[in-house]
């Protein structure tokens, strides 16, 4: 690599040219960009509006962590950046929380689906902290029992809930990690059930994180058949 100041005397004319010639690439490198963001920003022929990259995927789920300190005390917070991994797996961005901490304890936790009717109080989880608000869990209003099959707590306002066990910690840090977990069991109130015997998503009255706005939407009607209606244009 050609570097600044290490050659000979006869070769100053050399270097020269070539630091010219490095500055005008990079002129014309940042210009091009300019203009091309500016083109992207103001796309009239397809009226499409441009944003810089942001957290924007839509829509966002509303999961509430439920996790036991080492002492056994209830503990839950509010997460959207969540999704299915595998099969049988989810994952889950998670920060530096006492949730984390009690995870590094208690390696078992529960999720459930936020709700309308829960909605208050899965906020109120999302913006304090049980690292310095012993009676959060009170607040909630919430009734908490242990989950059947994981050292867990699970919240009964709430219609559907995955019991879980971490089965992996992705790039760990001070700051948290991507956490990989098996999905032990999943737990729904009978209330919620469709004829056929399955949790009925539509009767949950779930609701989903809008992180445009920081706001909480909630899901309407079933609209179609997955892996069916498409089947109209083949
Ligand atoms: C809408 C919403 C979404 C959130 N999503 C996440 C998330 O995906 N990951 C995360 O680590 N924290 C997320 N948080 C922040 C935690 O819920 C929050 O820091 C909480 O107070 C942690 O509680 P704890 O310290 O008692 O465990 C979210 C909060 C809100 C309100």
């Amino acid at each position: 690599m050609w570097r600044l100041g290490k050659g000979k005397d006869g070769n100053k004319g050399k270097n020269m040219k070539r630091i010219i010639a490095i500055v005008c690439l990079a002129i014309a490198i940042t210009a091009n960009a300019i203009a091309q963001q500016a083109k992207d920003v103001t796309n009239n022929t397809s009226n499409m509006k441009s944003f810089k990259s942001t957290a924007w995927l839509l829509p966002q789920p509303v999961l509430i962590i439920g996790t036991y300190d080492k002492e056994g005390n209830p503990n839950a917070m509010n997460a959207a950046w969540g999704g299915q991994w595998d099969m049988n797996e989810i994952i889950i961005s998670l920060g530096s929380h006492q949730t984390t901490d009690n995870l590094a304890v208690n390696p078992e936790f529960t999720v459930a689906f936020a709700t309308a009717e829960t909605m208050v109080a899965s906020d109120y989880v999302g913006i304090v902290s049980g690292r310095n608000t012993p009676d959060k869990m009170e607040k909630t209003g919430w009734t908490i029992e242990k989950a059947p099959n994981v050292n867990a707590p699970i919240f009964k306002e709430f219609p559907m809930t995955l019991e879980c066990r971490v089965k992996q910690k992705i790039d760990e840090s001070e700051t948290g990690y991507y956490l990989v977990a098996e999905i032990v069991n999943i737990l729904c109130d009978e209330k919620y059930l469709a004829e056929d015997g399955k949790p009925d998503v539509e009767k949950m009255g779930l609701i989903t994180f809008d992180p445009v706005h920081h706001a909480y939407i909630q899901l309407g009607k079933t609209v179609g058949k997955a892996f069916s209606d498409g089947k109209q244009l083949k």
